[in-house]
């Protein structure tokens, strides 16, 4: 599957997208997620940065607030077109381009650190995507990013539940087959049934990688790997968000920081 595929793809997902994690519906990234990155992030303050796959911007906009200089990029123009909505109705300073990032194209050493926040597992080419990044990244630069967990969601995964409906295992395969845009569908998880009804499912082009691959790109690209996290959710939030409880069963989501020598 190409760029133009990929792009298309998330074209057709970017509204629907956009209004229900708006309306928060994307619970894992609301309540678990992206606490959890911004947790594990260094201090950015002052410092420029990029995301990466940027989506309708509610990430980026979590890291201006932390005082950062962000531009956002995403291959969706629908997306895009929300971002800078809102950053013109609440401006933090924000630039929004439209682009591929697997052929990004600002200057060398331009970025103090970039974010990706689920978005590098929906890239073709992320050896190429992490070239790029290795070169706008200032020296002692970092790339902090987050992905389906490639142990525990690959291409198949399945909860096992108990008579209440608790999930108590995961059952994975398919572990060593690295899709090439195999399309999941699905909607976030918590949408009414009847809403559901009138809607059409997210079509997302996956490209799985194992941890040995992702571990060997981020190396040959010239990053070394400093920090590793796996967030579950605390007993308090599971019962808080059932939708996440699973988490505590095993990950979901792996955050990698990396840094340009
Ligand atoms: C799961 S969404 C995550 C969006 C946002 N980062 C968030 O956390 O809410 C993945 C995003 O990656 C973007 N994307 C996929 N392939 C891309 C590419 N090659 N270049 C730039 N963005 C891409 C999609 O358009 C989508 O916005």
């Amino acid at each position: 599957m190409n760029a133009n595929d990929v792009a298309a793809h998330w074209e057709s997902n970017a509204e629907t997208w956009t209004i229900y994690s708006r309306a928060g519906y994307d619970k894992y990234r609301d309540a678990l997620n992206t606490p959890a990155f911004l947790r594990m992030l260094p201090p950015v303050a002052g410092l420029a940065g990029l995301d990466l796959g940027c989506g309708e911007g509610t990430n980026t906009r979590a890291v201006a607030r932390l005082g950062a200089r962000m531009t956002g990029i995403d291959i969706a123009p629908t997306f895009i077109r929300y971002a800078r909505e809102t950053e013109a109705q609440d401006p933090l300073g924000i630039s929004y381009v439209l682009g591929d990032g697997q052929d990004i194209d600002f200057p060398t050493a331009s970025f103090d650190f970039v974010t990706a926040f689920m978005s590098m597992m929906d890239m073709a080419d992320q050896r190429q995507v992490l070239r790029g990044v290795h070169r706008i990244l200032k020296p002692s630069g970092f790339l902090q990013f987050s992905i389906l967990h490639p142990c525990f969601v690959p291409p198949t995964r399945r909860n096992v539940r108990d008579a209440n409906g608790e999930a108590v295992a995961v059952q994975v395969a398919d572990y060593f087959d690295e899709t090439e845009g195999r399309i999941e569908r699905w909607l976030f998880s918590g949408i009414p049934a009847e809403e559901r009804a009138s809607l059409t499912p997210f079509a997302i082009p996956r490209f799985h990688r194992t941890l040995t691959s992702w571990i060997s790109m981020i190396v040959e690209a010239g990053l070394a790997i400093e920090a590793f996290g796996e967030p579950t959710a605390s007993r308090e939030l599971a019962l808080a968000e059932p939708v996440v409880a699973d988490t505590r069963v095993a990950p979901i989501f792996l955050h990698i920081r990396s840094r340009k020598a």
